[in-house]
């Protein structure tokens, strides 16, 4: 065996070595109470869940790859990002500006195609979102936002 396999073979059983260590570094993949979910139409909450509730509520399905390090901190630290953005499982504590704000803000990634994130809808096809699923939120928003002020307290 020539030095450079022997370097290679070394190299090899470390990185299956730091893989196995890191698997140790455990992950906090939590799903904290959903004290005030959003109260939304049947159809509009159905897409949402299926699209968004992974990564922006507190009932993620966590994933199989979401078990493995280091891909699991990648995917704990989207959602606790995700959740500190948008939390539908604390939407009714929001003060209705927040609402407001943050449902326009579900309006523009919508329009740009920017939610689901691509690798989220590599993995998950059905999490994709079809142009009757936008305009049935694009709706919903419209409505939404045009029936509530920002003094009431729901939209
Ligand atoms: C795989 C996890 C994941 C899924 C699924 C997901 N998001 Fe996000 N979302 C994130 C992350 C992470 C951020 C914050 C970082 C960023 O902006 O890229 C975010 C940010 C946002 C923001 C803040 C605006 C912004 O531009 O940063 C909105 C609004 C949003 N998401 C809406 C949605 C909606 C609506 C869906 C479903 C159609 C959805 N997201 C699905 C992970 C996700």
């Amino acid at each position: 065996m020539g030095t450079l396999s022997r370097v290679a073979g070394l190299m090899a059983l470390g990185t299956v070595a730091a893989l196995t260590g890191i698997q140790f570094v455990s992950a906090q993949r939590t799903n904290p109470p959903s004290r005030d979910p959003l109260v939304a139409p049947p159809q509009i909450e159905r897409i949402l869940r299926r699209a968004c509730y992974d990564c922006h509520s507190n009932e993620t399905r966590w994933p199989w790859y979401s078990h493995i390090a280091p891909i699991s901190w990648l995917v704990v630290h989207d959602v606790t990002v995700a959740r500190q953005e948008v939390n539908f499982s604390e939407w009714g504590s929001y003060y209705s500006a927040t609402r407001r704000h943050k449902l326009q803000w579900i309006g523009r990634i919508l329009h740009e195609g920017k939610m689901p994130p691509w690798e989220y809808r590599l993995l998950h096809p059905v999490a994709r979102l079809n142009p009757s699923d936008k305009s049935a939120l694009e709706e919903w928003i419209a409505s939404t936002l045009a029936v509530s002020s920002p003094e009431q307290s729901q939209p």
